[in-house]
């Protein structure tokens, strides 16, 4: 146990409300919590220092304290500037032991509403445990925290950090910031760190696409493990948690009524799957974007129109965008809109809608009804109204997924975790999926609860099917 905690949170005195929340939460994510019971003794990740960059919500509450109670050391951040929860960051700090005047739990750098420049300072933080070292397993989401250290190693071998040009994303250039000051502390930073991590374990769709990049260059520094694409995270999280925290978050930022509402949901991977769920189960007309024909083709045969942008743009009330793609809805597409159209994303990062270029539209006003609900109000005298300033608005308004899901997602991540630490001569630097044995495991732990009953194989039919009794079940090119 920790007797001194540096962190950053908004106030430890939410840490009360917070630790109820945990509670709960550890009732609703059984996953996690079997986990905690079957390494209680063997405390696989003892001597593990663990970095993670991931909203910082009451179910990654849990995730943390499950990974401290297997035997890690842990700092964390979270890797939006909205989404954290302010009382569950002060209940981790605090520890289910200490008190707001003597925390003694783990150390969290995150609070709702940081500017960018804070959210880099908290990213940076991670890489300080106590004693001058570093972390040596990295739990990421987005990949944020791999791209700090990738490029902090580029740049200290360059000698140099590119100064920020008025072309850069403001994100980016606050991280070019961020990079260049830590630099001067200390030339050597991001080499020395990133040596003695023994792998990354990721969590979404987008950070998972920037390792594979970096393994196809010849660039990946550590190996890393996809969580996303185990079946029980993207088939899941993914989809069922979005189906429940999109109309959240729409719920909390506008109240206004869905049904009957034509709502647009642009892509219809996973997550565009559950938002168009989440819409219609208000009874929402919907209808999809997709560039891809397999995707569209599915939206089609599920009885929704497929169109673009283009076709709808002035006819729409509700815009949500789900590619992980750059440029989805552009000034020049708000600037069409019904009057009070309501824009959203639940992409990981914030560049689907071009909030820039909104900004930048002569004459334009924003209004802030509330935090993270904007009305910007066009020169004609029509408005739209923009969740989350265009960030991952069921985090931003709402509270993101709830703890069932998560468990499923984050058991994932405690036994992907495991798997790199305690196994690092299996893996070399490229990306991996967890094998099918534990994905199944994860969904094994989540039958109980639901009062879920299996039929077992007969010896006869294993044998017939060509598998175990007790599974896998399927080739790994099976697609659920
Ligand atoms: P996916 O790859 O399954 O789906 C994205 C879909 O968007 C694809 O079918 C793709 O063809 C389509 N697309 C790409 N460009 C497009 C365009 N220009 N117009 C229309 N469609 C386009 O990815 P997934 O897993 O659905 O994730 C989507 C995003 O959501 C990612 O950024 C991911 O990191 C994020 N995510 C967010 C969560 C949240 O809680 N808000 C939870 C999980 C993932």
């Amino acid at each position: 146990m920790l007797t001194n905690v540096d962190f950053s949170v908004a106030d430890l005195s939410l840490a009360e409300a917070g630790r109820h929340q945990i509670r709960l939460a550890e009732h609703e994510m059984p996953g996690l919590m079997a986990i905690r019971r079957e390494y209680a003794a063997s405390q696989p990740l003892r001597g593990a220092r663990i970095a993670g960059s991931l909203h910082m919500t009451v179910q990654t509450a849990v995730l943390i304290e499950t990974l401290v109670a297997l035997g890690a050391e842990v700092r964390w951040a979270s890797c939006n500037i909205f989404s954290t929860q302010d009382d569950a960051a002060a209940a981790v700090v605090v520890g289910a032991d200490g008190t707001p005047e003597k925390p003694l739990g783990t150390p969290v750098f995150a609070w709702k509403g940081e500017t960018l420049a804070e959210y880099w300072w908290c990213t940076n933080q991670l890489l300080d445990f106590a004693d001058g070292q570093g972390p040596n397993m990295l739990v990421d989401d987005g990949g944020d925290l791999t791209m700090l250290l990738h490029k902090g190693v580029e740049f200290e071998a360059a000698g140099a950090v590119p100064a920020p040009t008025d072309e850069d994303p403001e994100d980016y250039q606050a991280f070019l910031r961020l990079l260049a000051t830590a630099l001067v502390e200390d030339p050597r930073r991001f080499t020395r760190v990133a040596a003695a991590v023994k792998g990354v374990t990721e969590e979404t769709t987008n950070g998972v696409k920037r390792l594979y990049q970096l393994a196809a260059e010849g660039a990946l520094l550590f190996p890393a493990i996809n969580v996303n694409d185990s079946v029980t995270k993207s088939k899941f999280d993914n989809k069922y948690g979005i189906r429940h925290s999109l109309v959240d978050g729409l719920n909390r930022a506008t109240d206004v009524m869905l049904s009957g509402k034509l709502a647009l949901v642009c892509g219809y991977g996973d997550v565009g799957k559950g938002a168009v769920a989440s819409l219609r189960g208000q009874g929402a007309r919907v209808a999809v974007t997709e560039v891809d024909p397999i995707c569209a083709l599915q939206a089609a045969m599920e009885g929704l129109d497929v169109v673009t942008l283009d076709d709808v743009v002035e006819r729409v009330d509700v815009i949500i965008t789900t590619t992980g793609n750059r440029d989805i809805v552009l000034a020049a597409h708000m600037a069409r809109m019904k009057h009070n159209a309501i824009v959203a994303n639940v992409g990981h990062f914030d560049n689907e809608i071009d909030m820039a270029g909104l900004a930048r539209v002569p004459g334009i006003e924003k209004i802030e009804i509330k935090p993270q609900v904007h009305e910007w109000r066009f020169p004609d005298g029509h408005s739209v109204i923009v969740l989350s300033e265009g960030r991952l608005m069921n985090l931003g308004n709402a509270t993101g997924h709830p703890s069932f899901v998560m468990s499923n997602s984050f058991t994932n991540q405690a036994l992907a975790q495991i798997e790199l630490y305690t196994r690092p001569d299996e893996y070399s630097r490229e990306v991996y999926v967890l094998p099918k044995r534990l994905d199944e495991k994860v969904a094994r732990l989540h039958l109980d609860a639901l009062g879920i009953r299996l039929t077992t194989l007969t010896e006869h039919q294993a044998r017939y099917l060509g598998v175990e009794v007790t599974g896998p079940f399927k080739p790994d090119h099976y697609r659920y």
